[in-house]
């Protein structure tokens, strides 16, 4: 091998580590600003069990909720995040709570499991109409008609009318457009509520609705396996 051969293997290496060390760099970075990845989430996987029925109404549920992941291909929140959804709203016995972006109604229902006990009412806003249809005839069969309440159309628009407290919000529709949702419904949230985002990701989360999320003192925000929590301080 000649000295040139090995100057020019001498560069190349020297140019492989660097850009090693820099992707490694930025994803620690990343990391510390956003925390840990969504794959820590498998560690939980292996930790939790599927949902056991208390009753008959909760079976039938459960039984619906994976007939709809079955049978229909759009795209919904995963059934852990349906989980703590419902966990979240039984265990704070919401009263009212605000979902923007039902799609075909999945996230809904699985509130509407915490709402059957805690006697609350929830209002849920679709843009597509075909998606609508298909949640409203969901929430008949849930037998949750009486107590969601689907409103078609731009929640931008829609939302405005809203007046009572409410006790959750579930941000699930366009990213960009979580802040005006923050801006619209946050002076309704009662003390203690929460504002709860779906695909918070270092790839998907708004810089805007991060940061009003994150630097106001009124607010707490944790983001856990893509889901940004946020509580109303008292
Ligand atoms: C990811 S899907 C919601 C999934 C649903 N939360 C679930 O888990 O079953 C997002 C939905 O938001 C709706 N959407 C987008 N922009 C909207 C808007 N401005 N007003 C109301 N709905 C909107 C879309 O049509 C879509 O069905």
């Amino acid at each position: 091998m000649t000295r040139k051969t090995n100057r020019r293997a001498l560069v190349v290496g020297g140019v492989a580590i660097v850009l090693v060390l820099g992707v490694l760099l930025s994803s620690a970075l990343a990391q510390r600003r956003f925390g840990p990845p969504r794959a820590t989430r498998e560690g939980d996987a292996q930790l939790e069990k599927p949902p056991v029925p208390k009753d008959a109404n909760e079976k039938k549920v459960l039984e619906i909720l994976e007939n709809i992941r079955a049978t229909q291909s759009y795209r919904n929140v995963p059934p852990e995040d349906g989980r703590l959804l419902r966990l979240l709203a039984e265990s704070m016995n919401a009263q009212n709570i605000i979902e923007v972006g039902a799609s075909t109604g999945y996230s809904a229902i699985w509130m509407g499991l915490a709402l059957q006990k805690t006697g609350g009412k929830m209002t849920t806003y679709e843009i597509d109409a075909g998606r609508a249809a298909i949640a409203r005839a969901n929430f008949e069969r849930a037998g949750m008609a009486d107590i969601i309440t689907l409103v078609e159309g731009d929640a931008h628009e829609e939302v405005k009318s809203l007046k009572d407290p409410i006790d959750i919000i579930f941000l699930d529709a366009d990213k960009q457009g979580y802040i005006d949702y923050l801006d619209k419904l946050l002076p309704l949230v009662r003390p203690g509520g929460l504002v709860i985002a779906h695909n918070i990701t270092p790839r998907m989360a708004d810089p805007d609705y991060m940061k009003a999320i994150t630097t106001n003192p009124n607010l707490e925000t944790i983001v856990r396996g893509g889901v940004g929590l946020t509580l109303k301080k008292h």
